[in-house]
């Protein structure tokens, strides 16, 4: 049995949906361990479209199980919003999926703090997703947050909604001046949704370890990115989990040493949506092409994205702080048509010259990337499924990565169909 864990280098969106899907072909079952239904993972199969948020990407392929850990946060009425579209598409998500009895409720006062503290911030805005993902992390740090397992008995559930809405209200309404949130209202809501998702609720963590121990293949697939971790990323501009490999372990509830092949998903190019420092950003012709070649909207809040050249400098942190021992680059193909190609090597900081990104968004403003340039390419790389293939320059581009980064890219994707992939050495075979 081989495990691996799949996760985003960058600041998201690197595509991650598209190779776990990929992957699963392989894999008995597939976790999700942070983050929320602000991830937004889409795949095509077939020529049709999926977008995932909340449900790991296994839900495609029959017999996987999808398996929800507790460090994901829940919003249930959006789970149940999720699993009904897959039915319309006649996948029964509900045979196989498992949410956690550990995973904390996103409960709408989140969804309305979410909204009220970011404005409250004015320029500073981190721009969130506006799903309530901070709000709800902070209030299980607070140990005062609802869990599924709270919705085993209706009564623990409702007490506890009243104890921590009046709370919230008292914030809302007083400090940020705006309307509360009707309890009543909420403990219907909640009590509705209950019915739905009791049977799906469970002990991920017992499965996982029963799923190990008779040799069965797991995929943990990371969402968000390693540039928007709450300790490592561009803090404050971050997400609320941690978004690096050991959040695997803790966010599904096993052993570290079970998590397997680290794969460190990178896009061939950068971006990031929200606020936050961004060295490589290009606001020239070559930023514009990558947004227009790469379609870079968010896939779940339609904001395009902001675009930019590689960053090597960003992605060593992530190779060290994730102990990532294979690259996944997709989207090569968007490169396709470049008369050049820049990487990042490094930052002018303050008149020095250092190779990792500083901590601290402040830190991050100041720095100057420094590039190196590669020639680029114009035979296509869209679509493209043998290694042979890969014209020399964007082999060179490549390997260049591969150099610096000290670690192999063993899957590279051209394109976003399940099959526009070439993959060097499966993450869950044995190397
Ligand atoms: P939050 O996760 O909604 O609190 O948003 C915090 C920051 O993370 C914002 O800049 C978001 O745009 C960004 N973010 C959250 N989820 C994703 C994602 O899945 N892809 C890219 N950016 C994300």
């Amino acid at each position: 049995m081989v495990n691996a864990v799949l996760l985003g280098v960058q600041w998201g969106d690197e595509g991650k949906g598209k190779v776990v899907d990929l992957l699963t072909e392989r894999a008995d079952a597939v976790v999700r361990f942070q983050g929320g239904h602000n991830a937004g993972h889409t795949l095509v199969i077939e020529g049709v479209k999926t977008v995932l948020h909340l449900i790991p990407s296994g839900a495609m392929r029959e017999g996987i199980e999808c398996l929800i850990g507790n460090g994901v946060v829940v919003d249930l009425q959006h789970l149940i919003r999720e699993i009904d579209s897959l039915k319309k598409r006649d996948i029964d998500i509900t045979e196989r999926l498992m949410i956690s009895l550990g995973c904390p409720l996103i409960l709408p006062y989140h969804v309305v703090l979410d909204r009220v503290r970011d404005e409250a911030r004015g320029k500073s805005a981190i721009g969130t997703t506006g799903r309530g993902i901070g709000p709800c992390y902070e209030d299980k740090v607070a140990r005062r947050g609802l869990r599924a397992a709270d919705l085993l008995d209706e009564k623990v559930f409702s007490d506890k909604l009243e104890q921590v809405m009046e709370y919230h209200n008292f914030m809302i309404s007083n400090y940020y001046h705006s309307e509360s949130v009707d309890y009543q209202n909420t403990l219907e809501v909640m009590l509705q949704a209950r019915e739905a998702v009791l049977p799906l609720i469970g002990d991920v963590s017992a499965r996982l370890n029963a799923l190990c121990q008779s040799g069965k293949s797991i995929i943990f697939e990371g969402a968000q990115g390693m540039m928007l971790d709450i300790d490592h990323g561009t803090y404050p501009y971050v997400t609320s989990s941690n978004t690096v490999s050991a959040a695997a372990s803790c966010g599904s509830g096993i052993g570290l040493g079970q998590v397997g092949n680290v794969v460190g998903v990178i896009k061939a190019y950068t971006t990031r949506v929200g606020s936050g420092p961004f060295p490589t950003e290009s606001l020239d012709s070559y930023g514009m092409h990558l947004a227009r070649q790469g379609n870079e909207f968010g896939a779940t809040t339609g904001r395009p994205r902001r675009c930019g050249w590689l960053d090597i400098a960003a992605l060593r942190r992530a190779v060290q702080v994730c102990g990532i021992n294979a690259l996944c680059m997709t989207k090569l193909d968007v490169l396709d048509g470049l008369d050049k190609v820049r990487l990042c090597i490094g930052y002018q900081c303050r008149g020095e010259q250092i190779d990792l990104p500083p901590y601290g968004a402040e830190n991050l403003e100041q720095c100057e990337p420094i590039y190196e340039e590669m020639p680029g390419w114009d035979i296509p790389t869209a679509g493209l499924r043998n290694y042979a293939e890969i014209p020399e320059p964007a082999l060179a581009y490549l390997d260049r990565v591969a150099e610096l980064l000290e670690r192999p890219v063993t899957i590279i994707s051209t394109g976003a169909g399940r099959d526009e992939t070439i993959i060097l050495q499966h993450p869950l075979e044995a190397g």
